[in-house]
């Protein structure tokens, strides 16, 4: 049995630290006493600007933080995972995303320490990632080059549907087809339906996309959606013009069940890529289809660089490192039980809604690896809105409501199609917001009074282009994975997604049956007034 991360001596050392000198701290007096407190509290890694000095935390506290992550092992974990190791205890798989934008010569393999981490046998596993990827690529290219496809209907959930979404959505700028994506996830027909009447069958191309072609909403909406392309006129004759063979392609790890699905053209991937960190293999489909190969390659060389920063650097100078160990900081020794991550851009719109996936799914869990009960606090909840929509919204409670909430801002400094006042006005704005948090108001009657000292980091890229944007959630995922090494959980299953599932089934199954022996009271009671004849 490992020692449990609070029974560790940093453990106890950072509550010592935290009590005695971190509860008092004020910002405002951080930076009036310290003028090299911005230097020495943010730095540059790839593509991505951290300014992490507006944070409840001094040098000191970083110090402790490594302490702490040497005794939990972090650096181990990290290359344990590199080394292709069964990271995913659970499930006895290994969690290899990262090799998916490793570039056919190794990349980052070029660091002695790295390369000494790496297994031999997973030269093969990178051929193979380069041999799948040059077929996906070809198959986006020749979806690109074909005038009489307009439409690209992608269906799946999680995983297979936020990252692909978030991107396209992200690279609008880029997209440079005169095609339509549209995105499907949930089961509530209205989302499909809403599609399908604005689509033709003979100029569409449905994407199903699911690691395991079991998930139920997922294979509800493509039963639906094929039988809608049947009922269209499209034909099951591979022959046939208006095929289901020319008009689906099913991506996904269970070859097998997409072509008893009726699927013939499928793009693989392995099992060692886990759902929420698929969008760079054949999950990602939909994205090249909307930039081309050139630009796919653009967003896996942006998460490498991010990669090798992470397996390479100290880390007093490694950004993952860094935001993982705050974040440990923040849930464990202030009790902070969320984080607001606010992005202020259009195009990562998206974004907080797959980072809720990414660290809620993956540090959600309540037991360490070998099973023991975490007597600490893992993942806090994610939220937020782009900026500065969020402003007019929920931001009054983060500057004078009682519970603090760190803020996370993500901004650009190029803006892009859209310069000029409008951009100006969106970064002014996010820097803004990030002083009042700080600063507060005082001064002016009790209502109007802002506490200030309330954290915030913020994150600038500068433009939201292919690179920058892979190398900004390769760090995400990269940092989920190192406060999980931390409190030593599993980060890459997600048992309690799974007995929601169960449940689900078991339910449909008893309104079949009929029989509802051993259901709790309050279930019953809900199924029966669904199922009553009148309105309830
Ligand atoms: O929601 C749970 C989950 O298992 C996610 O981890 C995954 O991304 C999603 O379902 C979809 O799974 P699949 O790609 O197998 O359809």
């Amino acid at each position: 049995m490992t020692l449990l991360c609070h029974g560790l001596p940093a453990w106890e050392a950072l509550q010592t630290h935290h009590r005695e000198q971190m509860l008092s701290m004020d910002l405002r007096a951080a930076f009036a006493q310290d003028g090299a407190r911005l230097a020495s509290l943010s730095m540059q890694a790839p593509h991505v600007f951290a300014d992490l000095s507006k944070n409840l935390w001094s040098a000191e506290t970083e110090r402790l933080l490594r302490d702490l992550a040497r005794q939990s092992r972090v650096q181990e974990k990290r290359d344990a995972m590199l080394a292709g190791a069964a990271v995913n205890c659970t499930e006895e798989r290994a969690a290899m995303h990262w090799m998916l934008r490793m570039p056919r010569d190794g990349g980052l393999l070029q660091h002695n320490a790295v390369r000494q981490a790496w297994a031999v046998a997973m030269e093969e596993a990178l051929a193979e990632v380069h041999e799948t990827r040059a077929a996906m690529l070809a198959l986006a290219e020749q979806v690109r080059a074909d005038d009489s496809i307009t439409d690209i209907v992608n269906i799946g959930i999680g995983g297979s549907h936020l990252g692909p979404e978030v991107v396209v959505n992200a690279l609008e700028d880029w997209v440079d087809t005169g095609k339509c994506f549209h995105f499907v996830s949930n089961v509530d027909g209205h989302e499909l339906g809403h599609v399908l009447r604005k689509v033709r069958p003979h100029s569409t191309l449905f994407l199903v996309a699911s690691k395991s072609f079991t998930t139920a909403e997922t294979m509800l909406n493509a039963r639906s959606a094929r039988q809608w392309f049947l009922d269209q006129g499209g034909s099951e004759d591979p022959a046939a013009a208006c095929s289901i063979d020319r008009h689906f392609v099913a991506l996904t790890s269970n070859v097998q069940a997409a072509a008893e699905f009726g699927i013939r053209r499928t793009l693989g991937f392995w099992d060692w890529v886990g759902g929420r960190f698929s969008l760079w293999s054949s999950i990602g489909l939909p994205i090249a289809i909307a930039v081309g190969a050139r630009q796919f390659q653009a967003m896996l060389d942006g998460a490498h660089a991010m990669d090798a920063h992470f397996f390479t650097a100290t880390m007093d100078q490694n950004l993952p490192m860094r935001l993982g160990l705050l974040d440990v900081w923040y849930r464990d020794f202030w009790n902070f039980s969320s984080r607001c991550i606010a992005p202020y851009s259009h195009g990562l719109r998206r974004l907080t809604a797959y980072l809720q996936q990414l660290e809620m799914e993956s540090n959600g869990k309540g037991v360490t690896r070998d099973g023991q009960p975490l007597a600490v606090k893992t993942a806090p909840v994610i939220w937020g809105e782009p900026g500065t929509n969020g402003q007019h919204a929920f931001f009054q409670m983060l500057h004078q409501g009682q519970d603090v909430i760190p803020v996370e801002f993500i901004a650009l400094r190029d803006g892009g199609k859209y310069l000029g006042a409008h951009h100006q006005s969106l970064v002014v704005n996010a820097i803004a917001q990030a002083q009042a948090l700080m600063v507060g108001r005082d001064g002016e009657g009790a209502e109007k009074y802002c506490p200030g000292n309330r954290p915030s980091t913020f994150l600038l890229l500068q433009q939201l282009d292919p690179a920058a944007l892979g190398a900004l959630i390769a760090l995400y995922e990269h940092r989920i994975f190192v406060s999980g090494a931390v409190w030593d959980i599993n980060s890459f299953d997600q048992w309690g997604v799974e007995l929601g599932k169960q449940l689900a089934r078991q339910l449909n199954a008893r309104l079949e049956s009929g029989d509802w022996n051993g259901v709790d009271a309050s279930t019953l009671g809900l199924m029966q007034r669904l199922t009553a004849t009148q309105a309830c």
